[in-house]
């Protein structure tokens, strides 16, 4: 079983619209900044062995690019995302339509939000999921019905500057993770640490570059540049670091992580 990402080609990428504390439609894109640092994403990932899909960008959706919103997916059972904002909600049919096209099982919230991969994390047997600020709390109880065989945490998020939870939350592995405490609620606080072998709070400077906004494929972690100390700290934890630039994305309030959806293919 390969492992598979799927990214969208930033042709639209822009920031016209404000729904996150990042965004600021007053600054501008580097739109031909932002196509290399894609590209670079997308050749490390090459480089690293992930076999990389694409979806085709949609003009007027610029937010697409940010493919962990658009699903959360194992083996071929894919929860479609219901997004928070009217400005992302036109994604949603294209999604289906890529799933669909690819034999997956769709399942479709309706009306409850969701908002994919950015908040849901499955790492060994557990779902963790995150809700607050883009993702309802209803969406738990949909996750345990549509995946009983996992076991289910959910993780409240209460700073909306960590809007969703990979800009917070960044398992490395089953023992492994990343997070930033202030991000959560004290019970959320204390499930992670009890989740988890080694839970490693890190500091806002860190968390504000988006430093968990990051991948991991075995012993490697994809990370921004923005944070040395987090290159530093993920080193000396035991791991290589592959780092690539993010400005462009940091603008809208992603990295790494928001702009890849990891799926799992059977063939
Ligand atoms: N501008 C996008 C939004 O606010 C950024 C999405 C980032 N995605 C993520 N998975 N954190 O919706």
């Amino acid at each position: 079983m390969p492992r598979s990402l799927l990214l969208c080609p930033v042709d639209y990428f822009t920031v016209v619209y404000k729904i996150n504390p990042w965004m600021d439609p007053s600054i501008p894109i580097g739109s031909q900044d932002a196509q290399k640092q894609w590209q670079e994403l997308h050749d490390i990932y090459k480089d690293v062995g992930f076999d990389v899909h694409l979806i085709r960008p949609v003009e007027g959706l610029p937010d697409m690019v940010f493919t962990a919103n658009g699903f959360f997916s194992i083996d071929n059972k894919a929860v479609v995302a219901r997004y928070r904002y009217p400005q992302r909600q036109g994604e949603t049919e294209y999604y289906i339509q890529w799933l669909k096209d690819r034999n997956f099982k769709v399942i479709d919230p309706g009306q409850i939000y969701y908002e994919g991969e950015g908040d849901t994390f499955l790492v060994g047997n557990t779902i963790f999921q995150g809700w607050g600020f883009r993702s309802d709390k209803k969406v738990v109880e949909l996750m345990k019905k549509t995946f009983p065989e996992k076991n289910g945490i959910a993780l409240h998020l209460i700073d909306d500057r960590f809007y969703h939870l990979d800009t917070c939350f960044f398992p490395v592995n089953e023992e492994l993770v990343y997070y930033y405490d202030k991000a959560f609620d004290t019970a959320s606080q204390k499930a992670i640490t009890k989740a988890f072998k080694h839970a490693v709070a890190v500091s806002d400077e860190e968390a504000l570059g988006f430093a968990l906004n990051s991948m991991t494929v075995d012993h490697t972690v994809i990370t921004n540049t923005k944070s040395k100390k987090f290159v530093n700290r993920v080193k000396s934890d035991g791991y290589q670091v592959v780092t690539a630039h993010m400005t462009e994305f940091l603008k809208s309030g992603g990295s790494v992580k928001c702009l890849t959806n990891e799926i799992w293919t059977k063939d």
